[in-house]
């Protein structure tokens, strides 16, 4: 896979590109990724790459010609890839994108900086606008790292072990993950900083986890799973892919909820029922 990346600040991807996952999966050309900045292509004495906006208004815009041709140098290199601006009007990302991105043979992420870009350049370049989150960064290159390490991770052979990914929480099946415990079996309150809450046994490991039984052991995960996000995002469930048996365990939950007066949640049918 080939990522282009359209940057004024490149050098914030060093690091990023070199360790963890996404480090391995450059070395081991699983991911080949193209800088290109736009002060590059700028042709005044200045390499002046940004301007006021036609309007006012506070603030400058990222000017059209070097960021276009930048972005042109980088289409060059890899004529199949999909572009994309990151921005917070863009569509919000999910792991259903990342996933359909994976299969691309490129994708060229164009990085903002100030208030923005000329729309013209969205107009004439961009295939898809895509956002991270609500809320507003200084810049498009952490969520074109977003990008990056989510795409990378779901390509064959660049994580250990080949169930990882499909494993995720946002697997296939729609769901938030399930808790996971290592070792040591018990962990003692550090001396006079125990954080402990009153509810949790913070100390101990759920013992089925320790049992040896496979079987019992996925049970535990997948209930562990739908209760949590019955709890935290109730709205996943509806496009989730669970059971029959699991949607009665959901309305439980409801019940017990309303009765016990946690938070009531609704769960609509799913069209995934099996
Ligand atoms: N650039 C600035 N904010 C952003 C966001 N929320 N998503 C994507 N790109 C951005």
């Amino acid at each position: 896979m080939r990522f282009g990346v359209v940057t004024l600040f490149p050098e914030l991807l060093d690091a990023f590109l070199a360790a963890g996952v996404v480090g391995r999966a450059v070395k081991n050309s699983s991911i080949e990724v193209q800088l290109e900045n736009p002060r590059n292509h700028t042709v005044d004495g200045h390499r002046t790459v940004d301007d006021r906006p036609f309007g006012g208004g506070p603030g400058m815009v990222m000017k059209a010609e070097p960021l276009g041709r930048a972005i042109q140098a980088v289409k060059q290199s890899m004529p199949l890839a999909k572009t994309i601006y990151l921005s917070p009007q863009g569509r919000p990302l999910t792991q259903a994108m990342l996933r359909d991105w994976s299969k691309l043979p490129g994708i060229i992420l164009v990085a903002g900086r100030y208030e923005g870009i000329d729309e013209r350049v969205i107009q004439r370049h961009i295939d898809e606008e895509v956002s991270i989150g609500d809320y507003v960064l200084s810049g498009g290159e952490v969520a074109a790292m977003v990008i990056v390490d989510g795409v990378s991770r779901l390509l064959p052979g660049v994580l250990g072990h080949p169930d990882s990914a499909a494993e995720d929480s946002f697997g296939e099946d729609g769901l938030l993950d399930h808790p996971h415990y290592t070792r040591p079996e018990w962990l003692d309150d550090l001396e006079g900083a125990s954080d402990a809450t009153e509810h949790e046994d913070t100390r101990s490991v759920p013992a089925v986890l320790l049992s040896g039984d496979h079987k019992l052991i996925a049970q535990w995960r997948r209930d562990a799973a739908i209760k949590r996000t019955w709890e935290r995002r109730p709205e996943l469930l509806a496009n989730a892919t669970i059971s029959v048996a699991e949607r009665k365990q959901i309305e439980q939950l409801n019940r017990a909820g309303r009765d016990g007066a946690t938070e009531p949640q609704q769960v609509e049918k799913n069209e995934q029922d099996h």
